[in-house]
């Protein structure tokens, strides 16, 4: 299955750099040749001997970087590969990738490469916990990096918790996902993200808070698994994610207008927050506070792009999945819009003020499908978004 595939493997310092040598074997009893880069701290760990012995390659390190620079330069030894691997991957190394550091030659081979990266996280957890983490967690799915696990479980250092690396077959499995574009090539799915406008004269508008952060994370982690995405955006606080079909809307109209041309598609999730009313009239010219008597605004009711979309019949997406931001009974309030609006996941989240989510960088949301309410851990948003994109992948096998 990775026949002719090349693969960089970089061994970070951690305990779970014994479980790279399984990494290495399982790799290439699926023909991939694996080319071993060993960390400072990773050879601490395993010897450059047995990663050589397994990879049937040479090892590359610090120790002997003079030497192999005249046999091979960074530049080359990064490019040659098909995607780079890091197992495991440590608090350190993460730092060093999100800060763009390139003081050693793991780090100056991340830096260099113009493939795509798979990180296998291994720490402690609360290190793997702290925010400083999470923060660089946070940079390096933004910059494309692909991450599988880490798992939890009893830990090497006695805690337990989040923080074991992925088992070498699950990393297996990542590859070839990044390999093979992922379960989701030549899958089309439709996502809206962020608020909508809605003008109540040329120079004042109707919005709301949605920052556009949870439905670019979902677009995102759609497009690293190979689908084709059309990202249909109000005007969001966050910039648009890389690889995906971007399409600018203000208003609700002109948002169903642009899904509607996007469509047929496999699957259409609708993240944006849209405003359910609009103005009765198109005002023209600017409102003017003429003699001190108050405007009177008048409202028309929005388009439902969901509920349109999840009730259209023929054409209807195979799976259609909504979202449902409320501030009260959210399991409830989720599970009635789902039936309201006909579609078939409503991913529900809390947005009242305390939870800091609208706007934030986390989500604590509830998955709503025929077979019940799932509630997840509160996570990163790009968390949320790359675990909804396995279930949506899963759904539309
Ligand atoms: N939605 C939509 N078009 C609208 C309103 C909402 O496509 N005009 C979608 C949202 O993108 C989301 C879901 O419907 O996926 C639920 O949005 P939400 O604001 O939670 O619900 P509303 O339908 O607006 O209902 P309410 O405000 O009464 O809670």
């Amino acid at each position: 299955m990775l026949g002719g595939k090349r693969i960089l493997l970089i061994i970070g310092g951690g305990i779970a750099a014994f479980k790279a040598l399984d990494l290495i074997r399982r790799l290439r009893e699926r023909g991939a040749s694996v080319v071993p880069v060993l960390t400072r701290a990773g050879t601490e760990f395993v010897t450059p001997l047995s990663a050589s012995a397994l990879a049937a390659e040479k090892v590359y390190s610090d120790l002997f970087d003079l030497t192999d620079e005249a046999e091979m330069g960074h530049i080359e030894l990064s490019r040659d590969a098909d995607l780079l691997v890091l197992a495991p991957c440590t608090a350190d190394l993460m730092a060093k990738m999100a800060g763009g550091h390139a003081d050693d030659l793991a780090s100056t081979v991340l830096m260099a490469t113009d493939k795509r990266v798979l990180i296998a996280p291994a720490m402690n957890v609360r290190m793997w916990q702290h925010p400083a983490t999470q923060r660089n967690l946070a940079t390096l799915t933004g910059d494309g990096v692909l991450v599988v696990g880490p798992t939890e479980g009893d830990m090497a250092c006695g805690e337990y918790g989040p923080g074991r690396m992925a088992e070498p077959l699950e990393i297996v499995a990542a590859v070839e996902a990044a390999l093979m574009d992922g379960p989701l090539k030549g899958r089309h799915i439709v996502v809206t993200s962020g608020p909508t406008h809605e003008p109540i004269d040329p120079v004042r508008y109707i919005a709301n808070r949605s920052s556009g952060a949870q439905g670019t994370a979902i677009a995102r982690a759609l497009a690293a698994l190979g689908a084709q995405v059309t990202f249909v955006t109000g005007p969001a606080a966050v910039p648009p994610p890389e690889g995906v079909t971007v399409v600018r809307v203000e208003t609700a109209q002109q948002m169903l207008d642009a899904v509607t041309a996007a469509l047929p598609a496999d699957a259409g999730v609708f993240a944006a927050a849209v405003a359910d009313w609009r103005m009765a009239e198109k005002r023209p010219q600017k409102i003017k506070k003429d003699g001190g008597a108050l405007p009177v605004l008048e409202f028309a009711e929005n388009p439902d792009i969901l509920a349109s979309v999840a009730q259209s019949g023929d054409g209807r997406p195979a799976l259609v999945v909504g979202f449902a931001a409320e501030t009260e009974d959210v399991v409830a309030h989720g599970t009635a819009k789902r039936a309201r609006k006909g579609c078939d996941w409503i991913v529900a989240n809390d947005v009242s003020p305390e939870t800091g989510i609208m706007g934030g960088t986390e989500n604590a949301v509830t998955l709503i499908t025929d077979a019940g309410a799932e509630a997840w851990p509160r996570m990163g948003k790009d968390q949320v978004a790359a675990r909804l994109a396995a279930k949506i992948a899963e759904a539309l096998a």
